[in-house]
């Protein structure tokens, strides 16, 4: 089983995340989660905290020469901020405590946090609530997309819109990642970009945030990831809720999602043909690559709505926590909009579902074992045999 927990707080020294169940001999490149985390700090909307910080991770175990030895895999990523915060952050008690934050910011985990775990400072919730600790989930998919590589299965997305600007492009295959990559806002539609960036520096000069739609999309995806048998192991069921952990993520769609609710049955499948070269095939994906919980060998897709970001530098009323007060909710540096960088989270978390599901499938203790399993079971099934 594959499995993994991340640490930190936001202006805290660092984040951490731990791996377990990854494969010996897995070839594991710091520089591909870089790229990672380098992607995820980009994009119109980000707030000054990107500027400061450049994230890069340090493994401090389980890989040795670049090869995983099977034990945990334990990455780092440094705050550069914390130098500005030890004293507000110290884990040490303090002689004087810094200025208490009391007007919950409606939308962000502030006041449900405060209240649930009895806080008196929403500083204590924001810390951990504030998607920087996403960083550690890309250092974690940067490692799963090493392992899909070795499958052949290769992740991508791209936004699809921010606000009410829509994009207008197809990620139809993995040679546009690197395209979508330079985009400001992550999208191919060049024309639906420059708009999309005119809307959030509008956004930002009347202090509004906004959020946007992204797709994922999974290239190479081998038949037979998932089960129908149990709930938890269905597939599109394990993403759905990955994507929906990522902060500000508030809808999920798999395949043509919502849209196939009004149209007809025969509109809404994807007819199954067979060809000897190509074995079972389809013309059409209203699927996403998944049926009854079970990847098909379409292309996964995934479309993923954020609401606008909680921080408004024109903000909406609050409540002052102690003296009920009403106030302005609290201003923090903060994104204006961040689809772009959720949209990289999201591929991470895909990534980090199907590395796991293909351990599941073919097992292994070291990475040659998996891909024998693999390559055996790729050979049955392209021949058309139920496997
Ligand atoms: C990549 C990314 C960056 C974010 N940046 C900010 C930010 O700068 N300020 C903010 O208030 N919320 C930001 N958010 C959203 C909040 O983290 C999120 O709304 C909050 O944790 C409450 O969770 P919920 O929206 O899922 O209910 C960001 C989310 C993501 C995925």
């Amino acid at each position: 089983m594959l499995r993994f927990l991340t640490a930190g707080e936001s202006h805290g020294p660092g984040l951490i995340a731990i791996i377990e169940g990854l494969p010996a001999n897995l070839s594991i490149n710091t520089n591909l989660i870089n790229q990672e985390l380098a992607q995820r700090q980009q994009g119109a909307g980000r707030g000054g905290r990107m500027k400061i910080e450049l994230d890069q991770v340090k493994i401090l175990s389980g890989v040795r020469f670049g090869l995983t030895l099977g034990s945990p895999v334990s990455l780092l990523i440094e705050n550069k901020d914390w130098a500005n915060w030890t004293t507000v952050m110290s884990s040490d008690p303090i002689p004087v405590e810094p200025t208490r934050l009391l007007e919950p910011r409606p939308g962000h985990a502030d006041l449900p946090g405060v209240l649930k775990y009895g806080q008196r400072d929403c500083r204590n919730i924001l810390e951990r609530a504030s998607a920087r600790e996403t960083a550690a989930r890309v250092a974690v998919g940067g490692v799963a997309k090493q392992l899909l590589a070795q499958f052949g299965i290769t992740v991508g997305s791209q936004v699809k819109s921010i606000g009410d600007i829509t994009a207008v492009a197809c990620l139809c295959n993995p040679d546009q990642i690197s395209d979508v990559r330079l985009s400001p806002v992550h999208t191919l539609d060049e024309e639906a970009a420059k708009r999309m960036v005119e809307h959030i520096d509008q956004a930002r000069a009347a202090g509004e945030s906004l959020g946007g739609v992204f797709e994922v999309v999974v290239w190479g995806v081998p038949v037979g990831l998932g089960s129908h048998v149990h709930w938890d192991r269905r597939l599109d069921a394990q993403l759905s809720a990955v994507i929906m952990s990522i902060p500000a993520i508030k809808g999920v769609e798999v395949g043509d999602g919502f849209a196939l609710a009004e149209r007809l049955g025969s509109a809404a499948h994807d007819a199954i043909y067979y060809a000897p070269e190509q074995g079972f095939y389809r013309r059409t994906n209203y699927a996403g690559g998944i049926e009854g919980g079970i990847s098909n060998g379409m292309p996964i897709r995934i479309t993923a709505a954020m609401k606008p970001i909680p921080t408004l530098m024109t903000p909406l009323p609050s409540v002052q926590i102690e003296t009920k007060e009403v106030v302005e909710a609290a201003r923090e540096r903060s994104d204006v909009c961040a689809v772009p960088a959720a949209a990289i989270v999201a591929e991470a978390m895909v990534s980090w579902v199907l590395a796991g599901a293909i351990l599941e499938k073919f097992g292994g203790d070291n990475i040659q074992e998996t891909l024998a399993a693999f390559a055996r079971y790729h050979k049955e099934v392209s021949a058309g045999d139920p496997n």
